[in-house]
């Protein structure tokens, strides 16, 4: 089995691997249990479906450029409660968006740092130097994460905020 079994604060264990290609049908099934207002933080616009060219979008990644990662609880491998990704800017190589998703019932219990650790570590043996996220600034789950891991240069653009994550050389 891939990935790597990772107990949080709370006592539950979970699973990260990173995402296949075979996880989009269930990708979209999590996405529909989210509630309206975790899909509008997470794609800051309402959607009210995750469509199949989205899913493969989302799941048929290259593990470089596009690099996801999903979790699932130990004792249910079939359901996805987390997904962390970022996807590299092909005009800045060292540079690349990050967004997390954690499922509604799982917010709040450490799974979202965890699954950004893993997304840095990641990131830093690819070559990505700076991660880049955008959220709505109502979004205090998101900048709490973020800020903990050392957000730097934090601005406020078309009523978002936008922030940065510095990774030193993994090497
Ligand atoms: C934002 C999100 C990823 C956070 O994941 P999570 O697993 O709940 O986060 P954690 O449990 O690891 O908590 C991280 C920090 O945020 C705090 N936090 C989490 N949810 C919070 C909330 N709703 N309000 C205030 N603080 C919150 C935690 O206390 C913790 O703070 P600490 O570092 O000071 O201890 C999750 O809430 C989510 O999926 N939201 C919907 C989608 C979304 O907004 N994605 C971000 C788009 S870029």
């Amino acid at each position: 089995m891939d990935g790597a079994e990772v107990r949080l604060s709370t006592g539950d264990t979970v699973r990260i691997r990173p995402i296949h290609s075979t996880d989009a049908v269930e990708l979209q099934r999590a996405f529909g249990l989210m509630s309206e207002e975790s899909q509008y933080q997470r794609f800051l616009t309402g959607m009210p479906r995750l469509t199949d060219s989205q899913a493969t979008y989302f799941t048929a990644v290259d593990h470089v450029d596009h690099v996801a990662y999903v979790a699932h609880s130990t004792h249910d491998a079939s359901y996805i409660i987390g997904v962390a990704r970022f996807i590299r800017y092909a005009s800045a190589r060292d540079e690349a968006e990050l967004a997390i998703t954690i499922a509604d019932s799982w917010h709040g219990l450490g799974l979202g740092t965890v699954m950004l650790r893993q997304l840095c570590e990641r990131a830093r043996e690819v070559g990505v130097r700076r991660l880049r996220a955008e959220m709505m600034p109502d979004n205090e789950g998101m900048l709490r994460l973020l800020r903990s891991a050392g957000m730097v240069d934090e601005t406020q653009e078309d009523g978002r905020v936008v922030g940065h994550l510095e990774l030193a050389r993994g090497d």
